[in-house]
């Protein structure tokens, strides 16, 4: 019987997932859910032939140039790839995977709550209620921003943006995005496309943020961008916190220039610029996009899919590198 290949699995996975990884790897769990440092890691790699990673270890260039040559490949438990060094990965010829499609409606369904939830103040009448502090009810009391009808834009409209779009067309609204190419026809599904970014922003009630944090995404949405957008609007992220500048969303939501922000996603999660908390505007959760049975069971079974493709020489599905 052949040896099996040594798998570096770096947090606790759902049961039917790690159930798979020790029946068909040599599999090296985290069953405390620890964090590793990067030492840990480099260290916890020695000999093993892949490491199964979440976003929340950083594979920066250096901690790539400091895995141990057995390492051939990196199938990551996420659809984002930020927290990997591409670049790195294949000057090494590491391959590098992620886990697309399979989590789209979970992180579509939140960016919905999130839109509703700061839409009519999902939070402060949460906190009211659990606080003691509800009072009297009268005709003007926690007045919200109504959904139905109004124009949802779609930043990056790919899997998410997509399912997003169509959830919100529930809601009656009219859908506008940008995105680096425009859809055929059948998948815009009579969305309006805009060529520039600039151009979506005034057209814009609500902005749901949909696109793959890059170099070329990095703070993308700062001042004089959500300067341009309707005066009221609400933002919506479940992408990465990158693409957002904290300054220039803290300063909207204060000034009124926001009306809310929904936020999953957030720069250094999960120490957060304290300045979050102490806004009412915003509707915010830890990063739970992803987080159904359904989805986690389906990221790690795409993430082996593609573990057991390299390992039998074959194309994975979701290569990045
Ligand atoms: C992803 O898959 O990128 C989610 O953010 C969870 O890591």
């Amino acid at each position: 019987m052949s040896k099996k290949a040594v798998v570096l699995v770096t947090r606790k996975l759902p049961v039917a997932v790690e159930a798979r990884l020790e029946r068909d790897y040599d599999a090296r769990f985290n069953s405390e859910d620890k964090l590793y440092t990067s030492d840990e890691l480099v260290r916890l790699a020695a000999g093993a032939d892949a490491i199964l990673p979440c976003h929340t270890e950083k594979l920066t260039a250096e901690v790539i140039e400091r895995l141990p040559d057995s390492v051939r490949s990196i199938c990551s438990f996420s659809v984002g790839f930020d927290h990997i060094d591409l670049n790195a990965a294949k000057a090494r010829g590491i391959t590098v995977t992620n886990t697309p499609d399979v989590l789209s409606d979970a992180t579509a369904e939140i960016a919905m709550l999130l839109l509703l939830g700061a839409a009519r103040r999902a939070y402060e009448g949460e906190q009211e209620i659990r606080l003691g502090s509800w009072g009297d009810w009268s005709p003007t009391y926690r007045l919200g921003v109504q959904v139905t009808g109004k124009r949802l834009g779609i930043l990056g409209m790919g899997r998410v943006g997509q399912i997003m779009a169509k959830r919100a067309r529930g809601f009656d609204m009219e859908i506008h995005y940008y995105n680096r190419s425009r859809l055929p026809t059948d998948l815009e599904a009579g969305a309006v496309y805009h060529e520039h970014l600039e151009q979506l922003l005034p057209q814009c009630d609500f902005l749901s943020i949909h696109c793959p944090a890059t170099p070329e995404t990095h703070h993308l949405m700062n001042a004089e961008r959500i300067g341009l957008l309707p005066d009221g609007a609400i933002l919506v992220n479940t992408a990465r916190g990158a693409i957002v500048d904290d300054d220039a969303l803290i300063a909207a939501l204060c000034s009124g220039k926001l009306f809310a922000a929904g936020l999953d996603v957030f720069n250094n999660e999960p120490n957060i610029d304290p300045r979050y908390k102490a806004l009412e505007n915003i509707f915010m959760l830890p990063h739970i996009g992803s987080a159904t049975r359904e989805t986690r069971d389906a990221m790690g079974f795409r993430a082996l899919d593609n573990l057991d493709a390299i390992v039998c020489g074959d194309a994975p599905l979701d290569r990045l590198v």
